[in-house]
C-alpha cells in the first residue's frame, strides 16, 4: 500500500499545519463546509481531535506526500466510525480508495476487539459513496432527511460498514434489504 497513516498531535507539534489545513480547504458535504481558525482550535481544546473516542491521523502517500486527514471516532465503541478528508487538490483522482482501505487495515489490526467499521455521508457525496463501493462496503442504511442542511432541504445520511470477516477475505457479504413480506 501506498499510504502511510501518520499519527498526528494536534495540541502540539501538529497544531498550526491542522488549523491551517481545515481552514484552507472547503468541505462541501461536512456541516460546516468553510471552518474558522477558531472553530478549529476549539474543537482541538474540545478533544475532538485527539481524546479517548477520537485519534487523528495525516494521509501520506508514497510519491505525492500529505493528501489528507483522517479521523477514527467512537473508538470506545464495537463500532468506530471515521472522518475522511482530502486536500482539495488531490480529491478526483481515485484517491480515496487507498485511504479508506489503510484506514480499514489499521483499525482490524490495531484493534482487535473490533469486527464492524461504519461511515456515514450524505447522498449527494456521490464520490464518496462511491468509495465505499468500490472499497467493498456494504449500505446498511438510508436515513431520510437526517442530514440537515442550513438554508436548503436535508438530505439522506448514508451508512456503510465493512466486517473484519470481509475484510480478512476480501469477500463482501451482504443481506436481503427486505427481508419481510407484509
Ligand atoms: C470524498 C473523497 C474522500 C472521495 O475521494 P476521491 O478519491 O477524491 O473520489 P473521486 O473524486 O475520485 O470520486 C470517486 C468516483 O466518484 C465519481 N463521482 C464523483 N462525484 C460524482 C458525481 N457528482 N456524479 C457522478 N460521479 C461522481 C468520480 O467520477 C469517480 O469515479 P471514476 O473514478 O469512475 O471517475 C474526497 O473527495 C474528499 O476528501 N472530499 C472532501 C471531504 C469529504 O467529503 N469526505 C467524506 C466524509 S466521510
Amino acid at each position: 500500500m501506498s499510504i502511510n497513516l501518520v499519527r498526528l498531535d494536534p495540541v502540539g507539534d501538529d497544531h498550526e499545519a491542522l488549523v491551517d489545513f481545515m481552514t484552507r480547504n472547503e468541505f462541501p458535504f461536512h456541516s460546516n463546509p468553510r471552518l474558522t481558525g477558531e472553530a478549529v482550535k476549539a474543537a482541538i481544546a474540545n478533544g475532538a481531535y485527539w481524546s479517548e473516542d477520537n485519534d487523528s491521523f495525516w494521509i501520506d502517500y508514497a510519491e505525492r506526500g500529505r493528501i489528507g486527514f483522517l479521523r477514527l471516532e467512537d473508538l470506545g465503541d464495537p463500532t468506530p466510525m471515521f472522518d475522511l478528508r482530502l486536500d482539495e487538490g488531490f480529491r478526483g483522482r481515485g484517491l480515496g480508495v487507498e485511504a479508506v482501505q489503510a484506514a480499514t487495515q489499521h483499525v482490524f489490526t490495531t484493534l482487535l476487539d473490533v469486527n464492524r467499521f461504519e461511515g456515514q455521508t450524505r447522498e449527494d457525496n456521490i464520490a464518496m459513496r462511491k468509495t465505499f463501493l468500490r472499497c467493498g462496503w456494504v449500505k446498511e442504511a438510508h436515513y431520510r432527511e437526517g442530514w440537515p442542511v442550513e438554508g436548503s432541504k436535508p438530505v439522506a445520511s448514508v451508512a456503510y460498514s465493512i466486517l473484519r470477516r470481509d475484510w480478512e477475505t476480501g469477500q463482501t457479504t451482504t443481506f436481503v434489504w427486505e427481508d419481510l413480506s407484509i
